[in-house]
């Protein structure tokens, strides 16, 4: 098979089978690896449809600027699509990215401005105001606006989750993912609803996040949020692609226990995945006992390890963390009774 350009191969990713992490569990566990999307992540699909529904609507032309705040996945797959269709890309991300996403937006073709990741969301520095304001200034910019557009869910819903209808002959039961924008989840989650309606949605969730707070008490409480280092996972906002009917639960989960999942992904299952979808192996922990036999819980994991590469797969920045004994040989820990063993 021949693709026309790089964008033709997005979409269609794995649906894999997990084993010796979920030994012990009654349910048949599957991820979705969304790392084989070109871009690395699930974002090539929100891009390239963001993009394409501006273009038909006349909101983005020949000559025009895209402008995102992104935590780096989105921005280097809206920058993949920019490069190919002809377009200035402009992104704004907090200073919490780790390197190697830094530089791989810069070798994509985009300007980043790094903003600081620890004010309030209504600071005019904060990574979501700078881009407001870009897109506001730069003539012929297009706000791609990951957080409140809702092509983001509809891409998700258009494609992530048909993918996954098919590819479990119908049979998942549970999907668990990290919520952010909450595009991936609410998108694919809301399709797989409308053709399972008992299908549970669970939304991994961190702490220093308010989305947690807000699905159960519908409040938004600014004494939630806290630095965190979990990359992709919760918000600091109430972003509009979050569905907060569709989602049954959300579950927080620490930065450690995402961390050595993250790392247990790789040595168990030879899945080099990111910080978020270890996150996402820790709530599967979390709710295991929930589970029978009869269940089919699909994990979406969103993007690739190779972006951690100084974060979760370096031993150093996990001792510092204190995620990793300061002395020895790094271990994988294992996180539920079930699973004791360290490797
Ligand atoms: C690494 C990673 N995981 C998970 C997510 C969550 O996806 P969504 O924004 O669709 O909720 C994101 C998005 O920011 C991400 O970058």
């Amino acid at each position: 098979m021949v693709y026309s350009n790089i964008l033709e191969t997005i979409g269609k990713t794995p649906l894999v089978r997990l084993h010796k992490t979920v030994a012990g569990l009654s349910a048949q566990v599957y991820a979705k690896l969304e790392s084989f999307n070109p871009g690395l992540s699930a974002k090539d699909r929100i891009a390239l449809h963001i993009i394409e529904r501006a273009e038909q609507l006349g909101r983005l032309r020949p000559g025009g600027t895209v402008v995102d705040a992104t935590s780096g996945n989105t921005g280097f797959s809206l920058a993949m699509v920019c490069a190919i269709k002809g377009y200035r890309c402009v992104l704004t991300v907090t200073d919490k990215i780790s390197k190697d996403k830094l530089n791989n937006l810069r070798a994509m073709g985009a300007e980043v401005i790094l903003c600081p990741k620890d004010v309030h969301p209504n600071d005019p520095n904060s990574y979501v105001k700078r881009a407001e304001q870009l897109a506001r200034e730069i003539p012929g910019a297009f706000y791609a606006n990951q957080n409140f557009n809702i092509d983001n869910a509809e891409a998700h819903y258009l494609s992530t989750g048909p993918e996954i209808w098919e590819q479990t002959g119908g049979r998942v039961t549970w999907l668990i993912g990290s919520a952010s924008t909450g595009g991936t989840l609410c998108g694919a989650g809301r399709y797989l609803r409308e053709q399972n309606p008992k299908i549970k949605i669970i939304a991994v969730d961190a702490y220093g996040s308010v989305l947690k707070k807000y699905h159960e008490t519908g409040i938004y409480d600014e004494r939630e949020i806290a630095p965190y280092q979990i990359e992709g996972v919760g918000k600091n906002f109430i972003p509009g692609n979050v569905d907060f009917e569709l989602i049954d639960r959300f579950i927080k989960v620490t930065d450690k226990d995402s961390a050595l999942c993250t790392r247990k992904l790789a040595r168990c299952e030879g899945i080099m995945a990111g910080y978020s979808s270890g996150a996402v192996l820790q709530c599967l922990y979390q709710i295991e006992n929930q589970l029978t036999t009869d269940d089919v819980v699909v994990l979406l994991f969103a993007d690739h390890g190779s972006k951690y590469i100084s974060k979760v797969f370096d031993d150093d920045w996990m001792r510092k963390q204190g995620f990793l004994p300061a002395e020895g040989e790094a271990t994988v820990e294992v996180n539920t009774a079930a699973q004791q063993e360290v490797i």
